[in-house]
């Protein structure tokens, strides 16, 4: 219900409260390999944990803020993708992703952002849609490049784990070069675009 083909077997679909231990399970498959790679909020070790993160992002999805999806491979849960943020007042959002290690490979979380980046770029008109990833996550950059984003530039010392500082890298793409990469793309609902004026 409510899914999107992103390949042969595979689905993308909301990520919810009553997903918990679901989550819970496939955390304990992904943990140590993406525990480098993103927030320490969303790496939990607990089923009380995943309920937390799914509750925030709940709450957050409920004021048009950051949202949460799932990609499950033949039933079973193996990443997601996010809204970390989301703004339509500003006309920016921010994507992330993880997989757990056994879904690398398939083009899973391109197919997956490239929905995100269509529904808040050219559905509910965002004007940029950024990608922040530590500096020496090459998997993480190859997907921002391949869906055509643009390296910003770097941030240093910005990504802390445990005492070291890592750089973090900042990429983005706008309306504007989505919606030519996408010629047939649908124009912005002005029903569920924000002015961008409102900040
Ligand atoms: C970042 C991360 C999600 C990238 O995973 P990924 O599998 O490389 O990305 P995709 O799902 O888009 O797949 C792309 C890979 O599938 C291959 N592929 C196969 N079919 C494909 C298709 N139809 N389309 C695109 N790529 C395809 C690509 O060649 C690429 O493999 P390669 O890098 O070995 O050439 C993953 O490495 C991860 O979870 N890392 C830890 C957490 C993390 O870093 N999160 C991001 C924080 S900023």
């Amino acid at each position: 219900m409510f899914s999107l083909s992103i390949g042969p077997d595979a689905e993308l679909r909301p990520l919810e409260v009553w997903h918990t231990e679901e989550l819970a399970d496939h955390l304990d498959r992904a943990r140590e390999h993406i525990r480098p790679w993103v927030g320490p909020s969303f790496v939990t070790d607990t089923v009380e944990g995943a309920a937390a993160t799914l509750s925030r992002y709940a709450t957050a999805t409920a004021t048009d803020g950051a949202r949460l999806y799932g990609i499950w491979c033949e039933g079973r849960l193996v990443g997601g993708v996010m809204f970390v943020a989301f703004s339509a007042a500003s006309g920016v959002c921010e994507i992330g992703c993880w997989l757990e290690p056994g879904a690398e490979g398939r083009g899973l979380v391109s197919a997956a952002v490239g929905r995100l980046l269509d529904w808040a770029l050219l559905e509910r008109g965002l004007n940029r849609a950024e990608w922040r990833c530590r500096a020496d996550n090459v998997r993480s950059a190859a997907v921002a490049q391949r869906l055509g984003m643009t390296l910003e530039g770097t941030l240093r010392g910005t990504w802390r784990r445990g005492d070291t500082f890592h750089d973090t890298q900042v990429w983005a793409l706008l309306q504007s070069e989505r919606r030519q990469a996408s010629p047939s793309s649908v124009t912005p609902n002005p029903a569920t675009t924000t002015r961008t004026s409102s900040r």
